[in-house]
């Protein structure tokens, strides 16, 4: 037996335990199981056609040599992105470290306290830079977070211009183009008419809602908005403004002036450029306009004790509860990159960021001193880190290339050069080199930074920024590394067991899929470099594209997404291109199952569609008649149908290519929503099910890790008719010949996680990739099985089996007192983490244990349900001081002197044996809900609060 093959440490159950394991379940064998599971009319005839594993070894070479034929220049581009110098203590401790990249969304509050309070800097840092009252969480990138804040602006337009449709939205011409162009494509269905130009020139008229603003302008010029800002506001336009992060340590802060939103990405605050992503962005607003906030917003709150807590706020916006009428779509962000950005934040501290701001301005002033002396006009009348010359771009680019230098060449006759925190004097003195050698003339090198300002000084940073404690306290390495151990400390991630959360897929992601992310050849590349410097980044993109169209079944995939949700907005659109070109453009009903993920009807609202709800039949199922009458119903306006499969009921329904046909029959397309695609791959695949076009979670399937709520990556995998429609990028050509506008900034949306995606495919192959999908589906079996006398599954399929998840009924426990939250609660004093908790049906817990979990880990988690299951059967509805209800159990309560329940300490935190050899604890008890909302405070709190 081979045991260097990867499957064998990604997969958990031994060969050995097999046996055991499918006569729990009782079948003879694992293609018994798969039989009785999936429907034979859409099994796959034949294995994916996809190369033989590699094993762990083999990858890193193959990865490494691919990393090599990355060209790695000196690039001074800008556009929104910056090379940065992430601090070694953060890559090791927050990057490379499963314990922050493998938590999920702090949706477990007393759980999750860490990376919670990480947020909380990263609002503070953003709050404090943009000068504005209030930021969220972190948003996929500069470019969407610019279009959510034209969508909040939309929603608040005021009685009157609402009355009287005031639509227009002004943007700068300034702006950068990726974010034009997003913006553009999402403007179209949500009624909103763009107009672009230059600000200088704009007429405050009461025909526009609001407005975008660059800051600084593409180019890099500071303007004074001053007077702009003011006309807009007595014109009631609401104002919008992208601006460059650390530009804001020297300039003075948006909110200062008024504005209404502030977004941009916090990239250059420590994360490496990835040619693309993942980036942290930023949104900052009033608190006037808090309910309109996308994206999580982490809150202070109290816990039952009254001690301080944290938790995600405001969660009533959300898709979850809002459905089609959330104030967005967004649901997986970019966590760990805001983690990261804001540990850079505790890292420098003021001061540091302050250095960092003054060398980078001073080194764009001294460098444009220098070319002026060699005749070079610099046309930026003031300006932070960018410089406008001009200049012939062909001559300068030649030589620029040949010497690994890439600068940005907005015309043929003007360069623009945008300086970063790594640049040093010899690199600012090989860009004077290039220069002087297209003027033909000799100059003189820099030697020191003189600290000349081109910032004036009405523009410039009056006032302070992060002079919370925490950005003043972890100068030394080991003051910073304790810090972020500490929080790490108290978070339950995959590091500690298994993450059961249905829906979610969290898998192992291995360290052999992660290593790559630390190399510079994969992290140091802009993503509008020439293709042809990203050898390494197109070799892999094109392959996983491929391996992903060959795995879905369909003709061509676009990795843009940046999450699920995006990937359905990128789906529906497409869909919507491809029928606008057949002239059926009309077409705009989405039909919905009920059971639905809410992020589908909010995709479908973005797309500009109208959303129709089919019913769910008794067994859980779509009720076809329904979906049939509704389809017929609105047979000259349906576009598409969005559907989960298998269902977000676990179940593979075997009505569903009958469902595909009706749709069909109909005119519409079918969107098939994969989250679920974990329970699919190489048996089945949306292709032979009759799906059109669906989204990937390569977070979930394809073992990128969740990061605590995001990196994510959505890509689209559509079918032939769909495929010239696939999103493009205005800078660098990329989609389909007739590309609907870009969904994200980058062209390739998040490429350096994509590694993840393209390890995970490379080492398991066609034959790893299946066994995985066998052994999701045997440990989610095993689970049903196990539990199945103590809890009521929800939902299976015909022959009685569940996919690769299901949905256990906690309603039933009502008559005892105990609810749902209960049952997540106390799993914490087991040391586990809550199952996804009433999605899709209230009052249930869906339970996804995936492939990657042992039997010994699958029978503590089910000895621990049952053992909650004898604990419930103990309490009554009229006594609610019992385990359940005062569940999770923190250290300080079983270390206190006061023992007042009604039960042993052991009992409360100790009830099997396998915990005490690890146990974990909850930092804080439960936390009060209401209490932050009511109290709504996103910002970190006085050091007092904590004591
Ligand atoms: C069924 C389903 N659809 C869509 C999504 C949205 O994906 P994302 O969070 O990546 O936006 C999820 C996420 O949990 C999901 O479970």
């Amino acid at each position: 037996m081979r045991t260097d093959s990867f499957a064998l440490r990604h997969i958990g159950p031994r060969e050995s335990e097999l046996k055991e394991m499918l006569n729990t379940i009782g079948v003879d064998s694992l293609e018994q199981l798969i039989y009785e599971t999936i429907p034979d009319d859409i099994r796959l005839k034949s294995p994916l056609n996809l190369p033989v594993a590699l094993s762990e070894n083999q990858y890193a070479e193959h990865i490494g040599k691919l990393a090599a034929k990355n060209k790695i220049f000196k690039t001074y581009i800008g556009l929104g992105y910056h090379q940065a110098i992430l601090p070694a203590v953060i890559q090791r401790n927050v990057l490379e470290n499963p314990g922050w990249y493998t938590a999920y969304t702090p949706y477990q509050a007393e759980i999750a306290q860490g990376r919670l309070e990480a947020l909380l800097n990263f609002q503070t840092m953003v709050s404090d830079l943009t000068g504005m009252e209030i930021a969220n969480a972190s948003l996929l990138d500069e470019s969407t977070a610019a279009a959510e804040a034209m969508a909040l602006l939309h929603a608040v337009r005021n009685r009157k211009q609402k009355k009287d449709n005031v639509n227009k939205f002004f943007i700068s011409e300034e702006t950068l183009p990726q974010t034009i162009s997003l913006l553009s494509t999402r403007a179209d269905f949500l009624g909103i008419d763009l107009v672009i130009g230059n600000h200088q020139e704009f007429e405050f008229s009461s025909e526009f809602f609001g407005v975008l603003l660059q800051y600084p302008g593409k180019y890099g010029q500071v303007h004074n908005y001053t007077a702009f800002v003011s006309q807009c506001k007595e014109a009631e336009i609401k104002i919008a403004v992208a601006a460059d992060i650390l530009s804001l340590v020297k300039l003075q802060a948006p909110g200062e002036l008024g504005v209404d939103v502030v977004v941009g990405t916090t990239q250059r605050f420590g994360i490496p450029l990835g040619y693309g992503g993942p980036h942290a962005a930023y949104f900052a607003t009033k608190e006037e306009y808090k309910r309109n906030l996308p994206g999580r917003i982490i809150g202070v709150t109290k816990d039952l004790d009254g001690n301080h807590a944290l938790r995600m706020a405001l969660q009533t916006r959300e898709q979850h509860i809002k459905r089609d009428k959330a104030t967005s779509n967004i649901c997986t962000a970019q966590v760990l990159l805001a983690v990261m950005a804001g540990m850079y934040a505790v890292y420098h501290g003021p001061e540091g960021i302050k250095y960092i701001a003054d060398t980078v301005h001073y080194s764009a002033t001294n460098l444009a001193a220098q070319l002026a002396r060699l005749g070079f006009e610099q046309l930026n009348t003031s300006y932070f880190d960018t410089i406008r010359l001009k200049a012939d771009a062909a001559a300068v680019k030649a030589i620029a290339e040949k010497n690994e230098i890439n600068f940005y060449y907005p015309d043929s006759e003007t360069v623009t050069i945008s300086i970063n925190e790594t640049t040093t004097l010899e690199d600012l003195n090989a860009i004077i080199a290039v220069f002087s050698e297209v003027a033909n003339k000799e100059c003189d090198s820099l030697t020191e930074l003189l600290k000349n300002e081109a910032i004036p000084t009405e523009l410039s940073r009056k006032k302070e920024f992060l002079t919370h404690e925490v950005f003043n306290s972890y100068r030394s390495e080991t003051e910073l590394m304790r810090y972020i151990k500490k929080l790490e400390r108290k978070d339950l991630s995959l590091t500690h067991s298994m993450i059961s959360l249905g829906s979610c897929t969290m898998k192992l992601n291995a360290a052999s899929e992660m290593l790559p992310l630390s190399n510079p050849q994969w992290g140091n590349i802009h993503p509008f470099v020439p293709v042809e410097q990203a050898e390494g980044y197109q070799i892999v993109l094109n392959r996983l594209e491929d391996q992903l169209t060959e795995i879905t079944g369909f003709s061509a995939t676009s990795l843009q997404p940046n999450s699920g949700a995006q990937g359905e907005y990128a789906g529906l659109m497409v869909i919507r291109a491809y029928q606008k070109s057949i002239g059926e453009g009309h077409r705009n009903i989405c039909l919905i199952p009920s059971s639905a993920h809410g992020t589908n009807p909010a995709s479908a609202v973005l797309a500009g569609m109208k959303v129709v709800v089919t019913k769910a039949s008794e067994n859980g199922n779509i009720d076809v008649d329904d979906l049939r009458e509704k389809a017929i119903k609105h047979k000259d306006n349906l576009a598409a149908l969005m559907v989960t499969y298998p269902s977000t009921h676990g179940v593979f329904e075997s009505a569903i290519k009958e469902i595909t046909q009706i749709i069909h029959n109909n005119g519409g397309q079918v969107y098939m929503d994969g989250a679920n695609m974990n329970a699919q791959v190489g048996l089945t695949n949306p292709g032979a099910i009759g799906a059109d076009v669906c989204h990937l979670n390569l977070h979930k399937t394809f073992a990128i890790p969740h990061g605590g709520g995001g990196p994510g990556v959505g890509p689209i995998c559509v079918a032939k008719q769909l495929a010239p429609f696939l999103p493009g990028n205005p800078v660098i050509k990329t989609g389909g010949e007739s590309a609907i506008g870009a969904i994200s900034s980058a062209p390739w949306g998040s490429a350096l996680v994509c590694l993840i995606s393209y390890g995970y495919i490379k080492m398991l192959g066609s034959k790893g990739l299946q066994k995985a999908t066998e052994h999701a589906i045997l440990n989610a079996n095993y689970v049903k099985e196990r539990l199945s006398e103590h809890y009521k599954t929800l939902y299976s399929g015909e022959r009685g089996r569940a996919a690769h998840e299901m949905i256990v009924d906690c309603r039933p426990f009502k008559a005892n007192g105990i609810e749902v939250s209960d049952i997540a609660k106390r799993l914490i004093d087991y040391g586990f983490h809550a199952p996804t908790v009433s999605f899709p049906v209230a009052g249930t817990v869906m339970i996804e244990p995936t492939e990657s979990e042992s039997k010994a880990e699958l029978d503590r988690f089910c000895d621990a349900l049952i053992s909650i299951r004898k604990e419930i059967s103990e309490t009554s509805a009229e006594e609610d001081n019992n385990v359940l209800k005062n569940a999770p159990h923190t250290l300080q309560m079983l270390t206190s002197d006061e023992w007042s329940f009604p039960y042993s300490r052991e009992k409360a935190a100790y009830p099997l044996d396998y915990i005490a050899e690890n146990k974990f604890w909850p930092s804080v008890r439960r936390v009060d809900e209401a209490f932050g909302d009511r109290n709504l405070m996103c910002t970190c709190p006085p050091t007092e609060e904590y004591a």
